[in-house]
């Protein structure tokens, strides 16, 4: 195996707490796992999540599908526009659909649950303000379905005090005034939850990227920590004279006589080449610096006058300073991309359940 992704379970048990603690009483959480979890794997984190969360939030039908195939009784929420042909499938696995368009109130199969999706200023799903009548008016047409919430997506949470949030949470009120009370209302992603207070949280948040540990802006929030560690081993360790030239490009010139080591874990495992010579590797407690140009396959450390033998674990990814948001900073991205990342093929090993 040449690398291996260790999942802290229970630091998303901690990291849930931390969202749980923000929260006024009643307020339901619904825990966003599309994507894998964000590259932590979807099934190991909903099932560990299952009893604590009341809801699960995907991005893709198919995803949902996998959940409910797997065990999984929570209801779950799927953010994108029902597949053309594929709306049977909500109601046969009582999942509940995202109504972000007006054409989709037709298509639905009576039955199906379904919160109304409002863009108050992300501009990405969703119906406009400006559609409110229309949607009420279908609400009352197709009045077999279950309609069971209302939401909206905030562009701009990731900031603290960003006047766009309050803005949206304004017309979120106005758009919600024109529905039936019983909807259940939700605004919050982790920003929302993190960086606003109660106003943004109505009847559910949508916790994402701090369930796994990384604030989702700038402001650190100390509660939450990582839940992943990457790590790899030594295949090769070699003496390099200074001057010579390491990798493809030969971008790296050794300053001194040393050691090189090399570690199977290159871009198509999800170690971005845009990181080439910008982040280091822990070996045996010390820092050594990633050299060279990351290339698929493998990726070279110099290990100075350190002669460590091949097969000696080497940690890429941890808690602290070797972190999915000190690499986002250096590869001038947010965490979310970096553990999204990760390849399916780097073997994940889940602890702390
Ligand atoms: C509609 C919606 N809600 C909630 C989230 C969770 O966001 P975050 O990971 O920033 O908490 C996402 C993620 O992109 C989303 O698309």
């Amino acid at each position: 195996m040449n690398s291996i992704l260790t999942v802290h379970l229970d630091k998303i048990g901690q990291n849930l707490q931390a969202v749980t603690d923000r929260l006024k009483p009643k307020v339901q959480r619904m825990a966003v796992v599309k994507n894998e979890a964000y590259g932590h794997g979807m099934l190991p984190v909903a099932n560990y999540l299952k009893d604590k969360v009341e809801w699960f939030c995907v991005a893709w039908l198919e995803e949902a599908i996998k959940l409910r195939e797997s065990g999984i009784e929570n209801p779950i929420l799927v953010f994108s526009v029902p597949p053309k042909g594929k709306e049977g499938l909500y109601k046969k696995y009582d999942i509940t659909a995202s109504i972000s368009h007006l054409a989709v109130f037709e298509r639905l199969k009576k039955g199906t649950s379904c919160h109304l999706q409002f863009d108050t200023g992300m501009f990405r799903l969703g119906m406009l303000p400006e559609e409110i009548s229309d949607a009420v008016a279908a609400v009352e047409k197709y009045s077999g379905l279950n309609y069971t919430g209302i939401y909206t997506h905030f562009a701009c949470s990731d900031e603290k005090n960003h006047k766009g949030v309050k803005k949206q949470i304004e017309l979120f009120k106005n758009i919600r005034s024109h529905f039936s009370d019983d909807l259940m209302a939700h605004t919050s992603n982790s920003g929302g939850i993190f960086y606003y207070g109660e106003e943004t949280q109505f009847d559910a948040v949508r916790p994402g990227v701090c369930l796994y540990g990384y604030a989702p802006g700038e402001v650190e929030i100390p509660e939450l920590s990582p839940v992943i560690e990457w790590t790899s081993h030594l295949v090769q360790v070699k003496p390099i004279k200074k001057g010579d030239l390491v990798g493809y490009g030969s971008r790296w010139q050794a300053p001194e006589d040393g050691w090189l080591g090399i570690v199977p874990v290159g871009y198509s495992d999800g170690l971005f080449r845009s990181l080439s010579g910008k982040f280091d590797m822990e070996i045996s407690g010390s820092l050594y610096p990633q050299v060279g140009t990351i290339s698929m396959d493998y990726s070279a450390v110099f290990l100075g006058s350190n002669k460590f033998s091949e097969g000696q674990e080497v940690t890429l990814l941890r808690n602290g300073e070797l972190s999915a948001k000190t690499w986002a900073q250096k590869a001038g991205t947010i965490p979310y991309e970096i553990t999204t990342a990760i390849k399916p093929k780097v073997k994940r090993k889940y602890i702390g359940a």
